[in-house]
Parts: C-alpha cells; sequence; structure tokens
C-alpha cells in the first residue's frame, strides 16, 4: 500500500469537512528552488488548482474556496501582475470544459471590477458554463480580502440603515454574513496554507472564526493528492468543541 492509499483508508468519507479553503502561497519560493523565474511557478501553480479541484470533487467536498489574488498582491511588480492576470485568463478557459464535466459551479469572490477586462470577461463566461452545475462550489478569490469585503459590508449596512430599511438594533451576525461575498456559502470547515507562513494574510477574517487551521511547509506547486489527503486526515482527527467541553461534544455525538 502506497502513502496515498493509506491516507485514503483512513479517510471517513462520513466526516469530510464540507468546506475547505486554501491559501495558496509558495509559488515564489518553488521556482527559486529550481533557478526559475517567478512565473513558471504561478504555472506550476495552476496545475496544482486543477488537481486539487478534481480530488475535492472526486472526494465530495461541498465548497472548495482558493485565494488566488489577494488586494495586497496588487503591490507586487508590474510585470508579475501581468503574468498572474494572464495566467488567471488562461486557466479559466483550458478549465471551464472539465469543470462542467465534472458539474463544479464556479464562484468568484473579491473586487472582480478591478480585473483587466478580458480576464474579467474570460471568468464570466467561466461562471456562466458552469451556473447550472451542482458538484463542488469552486470558489475562486480574485482581487479579495476580508478587510475589504467587511468594510463594503458596513458600507452596504449603513446604507440600509440611512435609508430606513433596517434599524441599528436589528443588525445581528446573520446581517453581517448576508452582506459578505459569501453569503450562502457555509463557513469553511477547514483552512490549509501552503508554503510554511503561519499567517492568514487578509483571508475570510470573519469566516474562519471557528475553522480548523492547517500549516504546511508543502509550497503550493508541490501540493498534490498525498498532502490534501494528510491534510484532511489531520483535520478529521480533532475535535470541534465550539467553546464547549470535550465532554459534551462527546455526549451530544453520542445522541
Ligand atoms: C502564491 O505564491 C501566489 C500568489 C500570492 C499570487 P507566491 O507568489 O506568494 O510565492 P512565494 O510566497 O513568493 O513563495
Ligand atoms: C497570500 O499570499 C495571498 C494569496 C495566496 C493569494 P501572499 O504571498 O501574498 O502572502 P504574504 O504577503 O506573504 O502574507
Ligand atoms: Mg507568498
Amino acid at each position: 500500500m502506497d502513502r496515498t492509499e493509506e491516507l485514503t483508508s483512513r479517510l471517513n468519507m462520513t466526516r469530510m469537512p464540507r468546506h475547505v479553503a486554501i491559501i495558496m502561497d509558495g509559488n515564489g519560493r518553488w521556482a527559486r528552488e529550481r533557478m526559475k523565474g517567478r512565473s513558471e511557478g504561478h504555472a506550476e501553480g495552476v496545475n496544482s488548482v486543477h488537481n486539487i479541484t478534481k480530488y475535492a470533487s472526486d472526494l465530495g467536498i461541498g465548497y472548495l474556496t482558493l485565494y488566488a489574488f489577494s488586494t495586497e498582491n496588487w503591490n507586487r511588480p508590474a510585470p508579475e501582475v501581468e503574468t498572474l492576470m494572464y495566467l488567471i485568463g488562461w486557466a479559466i478557459r483550458k478549465e471551464t470544459p472539465e469543470l462542467v464535466a465534472n458539474n463544479v459551479h464556479i464562484n468568484l469572490l473579491g473586487e472582480i471590477d478591478r480585473l483587466p477586462e478580458e480576464v474579467r470577461r474570460d471568468l464570466e463566461a467561466g461562471r456562466e458554463a458552469t451556473a447550472h452545475c451542482t458538484g463542488l462550489n469552486l470558489n475562486l478569490c480574485l482581487s479579495y480580502s476580508s478587510r475589504w469585503e467587511l468594510t463594503r459590508a458596513m458600507r452596504m449596512i449603513a446604507e440600509e440603515a440611512a435609508r430606513g430599511e433596517i434599524s441599528a438594533d436589528m443588525v445581528n451576525e446573520e446581517t453581517v454574513s448576508s452582506h459578505l461575498s459569501t453569503a450562502g456559502i457555509p463557513d469553511p470547515d477547514l483552512l490549509i496554507r501552503t508554503g510554511g507562513e503561519q499567517r492568514i494574510s487578509n483571508f475570510l477574517l470573519w469566516q474562519i472564526a471557528y475553522s480548523e487551521l492547517y500549516f504546511t511547509p508543502v509550497l503550493w506547486p508541490d501540493f498534490g493528492h498525498e498532502a490534501f489527503l494528510e491534510a484532511l486526515v489531520d483535520y478529521q482527527g480533532r475535535e470541534r468543541r465550539f467553546g464547549k467541553t470535550s465532554d459534551q461534544v462527546k455526549e451530544e455525538k453520542q445522541n
């Protein structure tokens, strides 16, 4: 039995995370280790996106949310930003037929208006082509940051209050959630960050309040089936208590 088979045999299919979010980091370092340009690292990263989407879909995971380009990433050198934009458009065009075949539904999160027009068109075409799909929900975070999203939500709520549609004392957690780009999407159960850094980098701050965090040194282009299964097995070994005691959680599980 190889490692992938062993990990698969340890997975409990009835306890799969419903929603996995990933901070895909380490493309640049992957390229540097091979004396290649950063672009090659990003191109290689697209293969990992392809593979992980397929594995998540095959495992019956409901939602896969990928941090592909952050608001702060606009501050990278212009040629790198251009390469990333080109790759995003190219990847979505290339992948759409297989996503449709695998019943994957694309959803776009972030300030999509900031992306170059052709890329926006490619993304929009991918979203429309998969709009009828009912399998894995693939959420692509592009020009996304959590503070951008929360600020926008607060602005929308303030505007509704100013128009008299809601009053301040009606604002609750559900009001906030429903004004985020993730409205209607359950919170991530598992957040994976590849590339070795142990930080959140402005990703889903509200939504990960009770997510299990998993940090791995594996660089994103190297993050394959085995590494993904390792993360899932690790997740399944954890006890999610949501503020309760371990005894309470065990008792609830029995009933
Ligand atoms: C992640 O890889 C891709 C994006 C942030 C767009 P990086 O490009 O951040 O890779 P490192 O962190 O420099 O290795
Ligand atoms: C986080 O990676 C953003 C994405 C993966 C898109 P970064 O490489 O931009 O994160 P920092 O700047 O090192 O925190
Ligand atoms: Mg990085």
